[in-house]
């Protein structure tokens, strides 16, 4: 049986092979555009600065453009399937493609452009005939909110005392998101950002506390080095200022002017994703991943019911509710264990004063009560089946260094990760659940039996984005580090991809390839399914995630492929040459 709908199969197309060229390679009858580049002017009036090729425009340029590393993003319909706002996630930067030196010398200036390439776009698009999509300047909802936007705390943390700093002594009013990573949806017509690895952006303390330990915080951070010029990152300076980062912002893309609230109700987390589904009687349910090796998987449920219309009515609903975090047992059954301050463990002999603490330590709660580490959760999707599912990217360390395989994360050494799925007992709130694995990805012709994987129709690795389209189709998008392309367990896999899967009958199938050293992200599409967004997210990444100025194009150069310029993150638009539904 194929899990056809309608008229037709669910997946109509030929699948492309592997690839390591460098570009977008789409089926048969199917056409790719690339708009909304890094450095594009996203609209703003009065403000339309042109992307300059070498590296030059000025941060308040930046502040004007396109930011770099375009990730989630979602489609918020207008005009039918013609036109609309594509509202997208810049998960970081690459401070040497960046600026027209790299990291050479380090400035003030270059901190604050590389503050503003980071956040979210909105954008306003339209589809013009056959001449494709296009970005509609000026527009009224052209947005950047960036890594310095004046935001605001909702929820039971805000105002608390770890969320105090300095310059916010009430502890409510944070200044920008960053590390965004993957994106959700409400049914109220806002967009949900997640910050995921923000610690890598602060100098930590030699000697980190165990709850700064906890969150990876450590002397000198990643690399980045907007400590030097904006003192907010120097966590030796401003202990509290981390516990600001690591929530789900919720942003209205059709009110510009609107302050965007961290929801601390939803629990600190390296949040990956947040995907809603909704109760029989109106309640939201909010379904997150902690993208990092051994971290958990989160649900939220609403108190109250979701009113009908807009922000506006809808304003406190992810401020109340409860939290809570999921344990796999072995027999194929789970429980979602409440996180609630005073429940079990989570009491102020173990180090939660109250509900604000345990939501700032979300991680230290979970570890308390005994939830399933897990094999890096990425993006969720609620298929058309009532299943929900799961990607877990990859967890090397798996079996080899801390925790041993369990019955949801079986593999050993997992260099290649897995797609997992529970049907919720009762309702989408319930606290018991039915879980198997969708599909354990890898390459058959592997030779370690356990990175072979169990596919059913073409290879693949590392699953990281996922999306269910209106059809039904699960999308499937893969982010092999480019430390980890080309060589071992992944050396026949070629360049990053994107898969449809048919969830009825678990066959898997190559859609798309990307270009050299980039991972495919972000998935969204028009309500007549016969446009489809796509990110490119870092073309041309080095295993170091630096690029090095003097030879910029050396690896990729999509998608502008001119002598001297510099690859860009960009969303690719892809149509079927005959109009129809994509994936037919
Ligand atoms: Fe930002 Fe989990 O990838
Ligand atoms: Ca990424
Ligand atoms: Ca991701
Ligand atoms: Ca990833």
């Amino acid at each position: 049986a194929s899990g056809a709908r309608g008229d037709g199969p669910l997946l109509g197309f030929s699948s492309v092979p592997v690839s390591t060229a460098d570009k977008v390679v789409v089926p048969e009858g199917y056409i790719a555009q690339v708009i909304a580049a890094w450095g594009e002017p996203v609209g703003l009036y009065g403000e339309t600065p042109a992307f300059k090729f070498d590296g030059s425009n000025s941060a308040a340029e930046q502040e004007a453009q396109m930011g770099m590393h375009h990730d989630g993003m979602h489609f918020y319909a207008q005009d039918g399937s013609r036109s609309g706002l594509l509202v997208m996630n810049h998960e970081y930067a690459d401070d040497g493609l960046l600026h027209a030196d790299g990291m050479k010398t380090w400035t003030a200036e270059k901190v604050r452009k590389s503050q503003a390439a980071h956040g979210v776009s909105v954008i306003e698009v339209e589809q013009q005939g056959d001449d494709g999509w296009q970005v509609v300047r000026p527009s009224p909802w052209a947005r950047r909110i960036t890594a310095c936007t004046p935001m605001s705390f909702g929820g039971p943390a805000a105002g608390h005392a770890l969320l105090r700093t300095a310059a916010d002594p009430a502890g409510r009013r944070p200044l920008g998101t960053l590390s965004n990573c993957g994106s959700g949806i409400t049914p109220w017509g806002t967009y949900l950002t997640c910050e995921e690895n923000f610690s890598s952006y602060f100098n930590g303390p030699e000697k980190p506390s165990p709850h700064e330990r906890r969150w990876g915080l450590r002397k000198g951070g990643a690399g980045c080095r907007w400590h030097e010029f904006d003192e907010r990152f120097d966590a030796t300076r401003h202990p509290n200022e981390p516990n600001r980062f690591g929530w789900i912002v919720e942003i209205d893309p059709f009110d510009p002017g609107s302050t965007p609230v961290k929801r601390t109700a939803l629990g600190r987390a390296t949040h990956e994703g947040a995907t809603v589904a909704v109760t029989r009687d109106g309640r939201a349910v909010v379904y997150m991943g902690e993208d990092a090796r051994f971290e958990y998987i989160y649900k939220f449920v609403s108190r109250e019911k979701i009113k009908p219309r807009g922000l506006r009515e809808n304003a406190q609903l992810l401020d109340h509710g409860t939290l809570y975090v999921a344990r796999f047992d072995a027999d194929g059954r789970g429980r979602w264990i409440a996180l609630g301050h005073g429940q079990g463990p989570l009491t102020a002999e173990n180090g939660f004063a109250d509900q604000g603490e345990v939501l700032v330590k979300t991680r230290q709660a979970s570890d308390l009560l005994g939830a399933t580490k897990m094999d890096r959760p990425e993006w969720i999707a609620v298929g058309p089946d009532g299943w929900v599912y799961c990607t877990l990217t990859n967890n090397s360390n798996r079996g080899t260094q801390g925790e041993g395989v369990d019955a949801a994360n079986p593999r050993r050494n997992n260099t290649t990760g897995h797609i997992l799925r529970w049907k919720e007992e009762g309702d989408v709130d319930g606290t018991r659940f039915r879980w198997t694995h969708f599909v354990l990805a890898g390459d058959p012709a592997n030779e370690r039996v356990e990175a072979q994987g169990n596919i059913k129709g073409d290879a693949f690795g590392c699953p990281d984005g996922l999306w269910a389209d209106g059809r039904g189709v699960l999308w499937v998008q893969t982010d092999m580090s480019p430390s980890a392309m080309g060589k071992g367990d992944l050396t026949r896999l070629g360049n990053n991809a994107m898969l449809a899967a048919d969830p009825h009958t678990g066959e898997i199938r190559r859609f798309l390839v990307g270009p050299v050293g980039c991972e495919v992200t972000g998935a969204t599409g028009t309500p007549d399914g016969r446009t489809l967004f796509v990110n490119i997210q870092h073309p041309g990444e080095r295993p170091s995630g630096r690029s090095d100025p003097e030879q910029p194009g050396r690896y990729s150069n999509w998608p502008d492929a001119r002598a001297g310029g510099r690859p860009r993150s960009a969303t690719v638009v892809i149509r079927k040459a005959d109009g129809g539904p994509i994936g037919t």
